[in-house]
């Protein structure tokens, strides 16, 4: 049985790309491996440094994992500051992580782009937390999408580093998992990159059918396929790749069939898409209201995720405290 930890921030509703690159895997995986899955609340505050929302959407995120169907009783299910070892286990990782290695990594050189009046040091030592998150479990096994895969590297590298420098096995080399696929990306519905919660192109497990049908009718084409078997552009290929998300292969089939044959229409493409999408997403949906309105079991699945994730994240904190020299008198 395989360690498996991932999470989501607590930024917004979680989106396609939450599902497909994540949370849809941490419900396969929950009944065989020693699961943790959390909330990144204290990730979501290098962005979304916003008191009144915070808790409104942790309780969101907290509510879709449950209606999307993981199991408090057989996954272990908190909130990331419910448990303060992370915070604990993230110092003691940053003595061992160079400035230069966290300046190069991807997220942060785009987060310099995208708030620049906010390039705070938490953003910088995001990737440390992140290591944190999963080395507090030893996790082996990580289910995200492909955007974290540099974020795994930084965490196999803290992990290598830190066994070499102390002469010990004591943490595993966690990786990227999808089940031996490559690593999901969903695009958004605009043409211009991954689907994100903030990037206002994306499809909320939350959206009613019509809104879903809107926001598929509105996504971006092209003016279509001139040649037979002309090569795709990216915009139509990305309806083609959440299209192979949602759909079964036969209709993927039938429409790969009709743009090489130069007979696609974008419209039936898209009316197929959006019905496809509603199936995946209304199940959920269904369950998210009734969640969301019971607090008292919300409450009680963060308390007892809490403890069993407290218990864990303290046997590796003090066997690292031991590991590193700091020992109580
Ligand atoms: P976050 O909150 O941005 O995203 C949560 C998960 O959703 C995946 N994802 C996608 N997958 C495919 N296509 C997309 N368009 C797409 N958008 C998001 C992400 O890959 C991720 O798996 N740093 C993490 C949160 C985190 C974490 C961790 C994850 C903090 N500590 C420890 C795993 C282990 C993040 O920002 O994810």
């Amino acid at each position: 049985m395989e360690t498996v930890l991932s999470g989501i921030r607590s930024t917004g509703r979680l989106h396609l790309g939450n599902y497909f690159g994540a949370l849809r895997n941490f419900v396969k995986m929950q009944h065989t491996d020693r699961c943790f899955f959390f909330i990144a609340d204290y990730h979501s505050l290098t962005t979304h440094p916003d008191p009144k929302a915070l808790h409104g959407n942790v309780k969101n995120v907290l509510a879709e994992y449950l209606a999307a169907g993981l199991d408090p009783e057989v996954a272990t299910i908190y909130i990331q500051s419910d448990v303060p070892q992370v915070a604990e286990l993230s110092l003691l990782l940053s003595m061992h992580a160079y400035i230069g290695e966290l300046e190069r990594t991807a997220s942060f050189k785009d987060k310099i782009r995208k708030q620049p009046e906010n390039v705070n040091a938490g953003l910088l030592c995001y990737p440390v937390l992140m290591a944190a998150d999963i080395l507090l479990h030893r996790a082996t096994r990580v289910p995200v999408g492909k955007d974290q895969e540099q974020h795994l590297e930084l965490t196999r590298r803290f992990a290598r580093r830190f066994n070499q420098i102390y002469g010990t096995e004591f943490f595993p080399e966690s990786q990227p998992y999808n089940f031996g696929e490559a690593s999901v990306k969903i695009p958004g519905l605009d043409g211009t990159g991954k689907m994100g919660k903030s990037e206002g192109n994306g499809i909320f497990l939350s959206d009613p059918d019509e809104v879903i049908r809107k926001k598929v009718m509105k996504a971006v084409t092209d003016s279509g396929p001139t040649a037979p078997d002309s090569p795709m552009p990216e915009v139509i290929a990305n309806l083609f790749t959440i299209m192979k998300a949602v759909s079964t292969p036969d209709t993927v089939e039938h429409f790969t069939g009709l743009w090489n044959r130069c007979e696609i229409r974008y419209g039936d493409l898209k009316k197929q898409l959006a019905e496809d999408i509603i199936k995946t997403v209304a199940p959920i949906r269904a369950n998210i209201g009734d969640i969301l309105a019971d607090d008292a079991y919300l409450h009680k699945v963060a308390s007892m995720g809490a403890e069993r994730a407290r218990a864990s994240a303290d046997r590796t904190v003090s066997q690292v405290r031991e590991i590193m020299g700091i020992t109580r008198f």
